[in-house]
């Protein structure tokens, strides 16, 4: 498959497509300087990316539409143009919480619709606006989680025209499936945002979502920022990989550009995060190469089945989704 920057969105099971590349906006709100997002929003629609992965739970969902809404001012781009994607959190899960959740984005945004609204997390939390909710000895507060009357709310949301299309995030195969078997299901989520990039290549997920018509969206696809405080370190540095460099070699391209390359060959989609001129722009030349089979099979074969994300502070909660194998 030889994708070109042109033609670089893929069909949505909805009738709706979804750009193969997207800039994540999750940056550790206290070590990023006030403007930063909205000034990486506008040079990633300078250099082409149009689709913008966000969430009301990073705290700068608000530079996001700025950015969003000056490109649109200067007449770089038109609303249609523009993929944002947007993610219901845990405290909003129930069904009455799920649209103020949604109309709350859109105040922000400054916008009348979002294009994707993925449930962020399939497990509910304590509801209320305190994002992490835990009880006085520091153990978070959880509640009951029904995954279908979320998804239902959100089907409402989609039919108000709140939203284009919706989708899940973090969900195992069995979280799928249940909303796949819903009774009475009217929207088909389109796509699971999930961990994915050449350490943890979700072989079996990824399979699964195809022949659901559910695309898979590769969040951390350069193997994440490392942060101790939410990073499993025991995987070495992604981008360090002796493979994958010798490919960037091989093609005048980085380690980071072959990475993102492998999975938009397999029709993944990837959401790098850079608040970098330089490098927003490197992650977005991925569209004048093209990886051999050999290579795409040699780089599926680092999978090291260990996931940089592993949420472990949420692993008692009923709906974990990573005990499950896939
Ligand atoms: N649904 C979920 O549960 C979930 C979980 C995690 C992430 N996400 C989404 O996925 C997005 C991406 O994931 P992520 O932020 O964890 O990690 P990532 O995109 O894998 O990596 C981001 C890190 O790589 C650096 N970087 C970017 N481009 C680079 C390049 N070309 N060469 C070398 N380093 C580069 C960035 O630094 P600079 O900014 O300095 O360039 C940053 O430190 C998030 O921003 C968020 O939107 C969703």
């Amino acid at each position: 498959m030889y994708l070109s920057a042109a033609d670089h969105r893929i069909p949505l099971s909805d009738g709706n497509s979804i750009p193969i590349i997207g800039l994540g906006t999750f940056s550790e709100p206290k070590l990023t300087p006030k403007g930063m997002c909205v000034a990486s929003v506008k040079t990633a629609i300078d250099v082409g990316f149009r689709h913008f992965d966000g969430a009301y739970v990073y705290q700068n969902e608000h530079e996001v539409g700025e950015a969003i809404r000056e490109k649109m001012a200067e007449g770089k781009v038109r609303r249609e143009d523009i993929f944002y994607c947007g993610k219901l959190w845990t405290t909003h899960h129930d069904p009455e919480m799920v649209r103020p959740s949604l109309e709350r984005t859109l105040r922000v945004l400054q916008l009348d619709y979002v294009d994707l609204y993925i449930i962020e997390l399939p497990m509910a939390f304590k509801p209320g606006d305190e994002p992490y909710p835990k009880d006085e000895n520091g153990k978070y507060l959880y509640h009951k989680t029904n995954l279908c009357a979320t998804w239902e709310a959100l089907e409402a949301c989609k039919d108000a025209g709140l939203v284009k299309s919706l989708g899940v995030s973090n969900f195992n195969r069995r979280q799928l499936e249940l909303i796949l078997n819903k009774p009475g299901l009217r929207h088909k989520p389109v796509s699971n945002q999930v961990e994915c990039h050449p350490y943890f290549t979700q072989t079996k997920l990824l399979k699964f979502c195809q022949q659901h018509d559910i695309v898979l969206v590769a969040y951390s696809p350069l193997g994440t920022s490392r942060n101790p405080f939410w990073v499993n370190l025991s995987s070495p540095p992604l981008l360090k990989d002796p493979l994958l460099n010798s490919l960037g070699k091989k093609y005048n391209k980085t380690a980071a550009q072959v990475v993102l390359r492998f999975n938009i060959q397999r029709g993944v989609v990837v959401i790098p995060k850079s608040f970098n001129p330089e490098r927003i722009k490197e992650n977005f030349q991925i569209f004048d190469f093209s990886l051999t089979k050999e290579e795409m099979n040699d780089i599926e074969a680092l999978n090291k089945n260990v996931r940089f994300v592993e949420m472990l502070m949420w692993c008692d909660h009923p709906e974990y989704p990573f005990h499950e194998e896939y």
